[in-house]
């Protein structure tokens, strides 16, 4: 009773083995087929190379739009029309003697505050490199960039 059960454990695996056809051509393409295989970049294999080539140029062009953005939402206010003598968005006579101070004078100016330019152009959450955006960006069209 015993053995013959040992023997079925036994014969079982050597009968199922010996059923499958080695020579078949599923498995022989099984067993020749290349051991690794190439993939070409599909569109979601491609896309991560666009994100960090956008990632790389993103800086340059936040800076610029953060500049308007940030001038579209405060400094128009004022600059916009050149309230209460403000120099004129795009203005090259009000904003050339500006620029003339330099940059830094600029910021200090528009961090602080000026005459009847409030500290920060009202923009209190902005960063100095916020603030300096904004000017930039006044600055460029007032040379006509
Ligand atoms: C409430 C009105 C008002 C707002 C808002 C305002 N400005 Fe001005 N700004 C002025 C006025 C007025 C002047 C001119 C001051 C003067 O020379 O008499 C000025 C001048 C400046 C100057 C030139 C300073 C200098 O040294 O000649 C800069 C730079 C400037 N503003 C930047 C900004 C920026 C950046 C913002 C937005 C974040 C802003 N301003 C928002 C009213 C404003």
């Amino acid at each position: 009773m015993r053995l013959r059960y040992l023997i079925a454990i036994v014969l079982i695996p050597i009968v199922g083995y010996a059923t499958i056809d080695l020579y078949s051509p599923e498995f022989i393409q099984a067993r020749i087929k290349p051991v690794g295989e190439v993939n070409i970049a599909t569109p979601q294999g491609a896309q991560p190379v666009t994100a960090v080539a956008a990632a790389a140029a993103s800086p340059a062009v936040a800076s610029a739009d953060t500049g308007k953005k940030i001038y579209d939402s405060k400094c128009v206010v004022c600059h916009g029309s050149g309230l209460a003598g403000a120099p004129k968005f795009g203005d090259q006579g009000a904003w050339q003697p500006r620029i003339a101070e330099g940059i830094k004078t600029l910021l200090d100016h528009a961090t602080n505050g000026y005459k009847a330019m409030p500290p920060k152009g009202t923009c209190m959450e902005c960063t100095a490199t916020d603030l300096e955006a904004a000017i930039n960006y006044m600055v460029s069209a007032a040379k006509g960039k």
